[in-house]
């Protein structure tokens, strides 16, 4: 009866914010930290929505707080975290950067300079500024978690996706960056990078052509639920890991890319020819 208490889980009664709460991921990661008995600001560029993912936390008994945030916006992420000092009952030490956008379709070079720059503000300058603005309040704390929603495109390097998987690249590394930054400071940083989830992201996002129908077929049929990937995201997050890759075809590439470089390449490059050319 005197064991040794384990220290509190980064995931179990968090005082959470979430971006783009209002849909998909974000939605399902600020559900399970309600359900983990956690507080969660829930802030999407769609009030609405935010407030939808709120009803349905206190629906099922939790507490939460909606805020319109567009990530793209330095001073809408330090007003965020303002909004977060005054709402929440204690400081926040659980930081969920999950904002983002779908692109796809177009080769580089006939992507418009204007959907290369949306994605980037969104994707990229999101996490920027989500890890800007939090990473200081949290090694201050003392302890607490962010995680980064990257993809299986931060590594994929597949075709006609050129501004996804840059801001996805980028992701990654600032997140990989972070982590060492912050050891050692009780902070952890975890980089989720799964491949397909069922989420609203192609109808909101700009994949065009016979891209979006492939897309959406492949998600329909492979896709896993977002209440699953959180999950095992916020399972990592409690590890300590800083890569979670939920699904076998995203560890598998994530293999593949560093065992057979080459071959790997090659194989993206056959891709494009004989299949992802012939969609736009
Ligand atoms: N669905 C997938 O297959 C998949 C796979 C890998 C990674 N991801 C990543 O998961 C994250 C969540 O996407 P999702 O699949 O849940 O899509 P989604 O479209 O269902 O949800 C995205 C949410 O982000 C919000 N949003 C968009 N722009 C914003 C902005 N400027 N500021 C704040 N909020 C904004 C939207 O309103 C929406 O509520 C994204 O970063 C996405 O790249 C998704």
């Amino acid at each position: 009866m005197f064991g040794i208490r384990s220290p509190k889980k980064n995931s179990t009664a968090a005082t959470a914010v979430v971006t783009g709460a209002g849909s998909g991921i974000g939605r399902a990661f600020a559900l399970e930290i309600a359900r983990r008995g956690g507080v969660v600001l829930c802030s999407d560029i769609n009030l609405e929505s935010a407030r939808e993912t709120v009803q349905l936390i206190a629906l099922a008994g939790g507490q939460a707080w909606a805020w319109r945030c567009d990530v793209s916006e330095l001073a809408e992420v330090e007003a965020l975290a303002a909004k977060a000092d005054e709402l929440l009952p204690a400081p926040v030490d659980l930081v969920i950067n999950n904002a983002g956008v779908g692109i796809g379709g177009k080769p580089i070079g006939e992507t418009a300079i204007s959907d290369w720059q949306w994605t980037l503000g969104i994707n990229l300058w999101g996490v920027i500024h989500g890890c800007h603005v939090f990473a200081p309040r949290l090694r201050k704390l003392g302890r607490g978690g962010i995680i980064n929603v990257a993809s299986t495109a931060s590594f994929s390097a597949a075709p006609l996706m050129g501004p996804y998987n840059v801001t996805k690249a980028g992701a990654l590394a600032l997140s990989e960056t972070l982590s060492a930054e912050l050891a050692g400071t009780g902070v952890t940083v975890t980089a989720l990078c799964p491949t397909l989830v069922k989420t609203n992201i192609n109808a909101n996002g700009r994949i065009v052509g016979e891209s979006s129908k492939l897309f959406d077929r492949l998600m329909d049929r492979f896709g896993m639920s977002a209440s699953r990937v959180v999950r095992d995201a916020l399972n990592a997050l409690d590890r300590g890991d800083l890569y979670v890759m939920p699904q076998f075809d995203a560890r598998l590439i994530w293999r593949a890319k560093r065992l057979i470089p080459r071959t790997y390449a090659a194989g993206t490059g056959l891709i494009n020819r004989f299949g992802a050319s012939r969609l736009h």
